[in-house]
């Protein structure tokens, strides 16, 4: 299995990640502790999970050098403009006391209240923002999360950088193959969150015997098949076996069995 992915910048990141939504702070310190000591090196937070302070603390008491830890962020979805900008992300390095981030993202075109309304002139005063901590040094790589083909054309039309990732809901079953194409064309990497469907997809019998194949668990036959689809999983654990589980994977799967879970029912719908 693949190391890494390359961002149209040239930065390497780790190829999995770990996602640290919807672990709290109280046991974001223990999770993300575990993750390190067995070889995870990217790690996935926001401000708006309320955990940032607490991950920074685990990375800082692990002592591995800065660059050898990838750190994500977001910005929150309903902080929109050019100062807010500015002034989330010092609120964010500042939680997890790190002097720059190695990827910064929006986290939502829309407040999650607003979901689907139109924030496009916000997008872009965020998105300069971005460019210029990205500019200044202050973050390595910025990107997109939860955004649709015209928001990202929108940054595409009206700034300079063309977003070097966009996370995104995806699993098994939950196919966006014209954003996937989109973000192929303009080579922005696709990260895929709730890679396991948030635990819905793991007891599903197409899922078990595709895995049952290949010796793998649901899990692992999960993660492998967003890597198989270039896209780079985030899968979230509290529990030390699984997490150890999710990053444990020695197989290939075939292009039958990546048809048949690409048209796996959709969970979620
Ligand atoms: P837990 O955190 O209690 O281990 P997703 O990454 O799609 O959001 O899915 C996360 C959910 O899947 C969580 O409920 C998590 O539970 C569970 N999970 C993560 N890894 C595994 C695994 N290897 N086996 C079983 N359940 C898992």
């Amino acid at each position: 299995t693949q190391d890494t992915f390359t961002m149209h910048n040239g930065v390497t990141i780790p190829a999995i990640g770990f996602g640290t939504w919807q672990i709290p702070n109280e046991e974001a310190y223990d999770s993300v502790t575990i993750a390190l000591k067995n070889g995870y090196t990217h790690i996935d937070t926001a401000l708006a999970y309320g955990n940032e302070e607490n991950v920074g603390k685990a990375i800082k008491d692990f002592d591995l050098p800065r660059e050898e830890v990838f750190i994500t962020s977001k910005l929150p979805a309903q902080i929109k403009g050019y100062q807010e900008t500015l002034d989330a992300f010092e609120e964010t390095i500042t939680n997890l006391g790190v002097d720059y981030l190695d990827l910064y993202l929006i986290h939502a075109p829309w407040p999650w209240d607003q979901k689907g309304t139109d924030h496009t002139e916000g997008n872009i005063q965020s998105w300069k923002a971005m460019e210029k901590l990205y500019n200044d040094g202050k973050i390595r790589s910025i990107g997109v999360s939860n955004f649709e083909i015209s928001d990202i054309q929108a940054l595409l039309d009206n700034c300079d950088t063309v977003p070097m990732v966009n996370q995104i809901v995806f699993y098994a079953g939950r196919d966006q193959e014209d954003l996937l194409a989109f973000c192929k064309e303009h080579n922005i990497l696709v990260e895929a969150y709730s890679p396991l469907a948030t635990g819905q997809l793991l007891d599903d019998p197409v899922i078990k015997e595709i895995a049952d194949k290949y010796e793998a668990t649901p899990a692992q036959l999960l993660i492998q098949y967003c890597l198989q689809r270039d896209t780079l999983p985030l899968p979230k654990s509290t529990h030390e076996e699984r997490i150890i589980e999710n990053k444990t994977l020695e197989f290939t799967i075939s292009d039958d069995d990546m048809e048949k879970l690409k048209q796996v029912e959709d969970v979620r719908n």
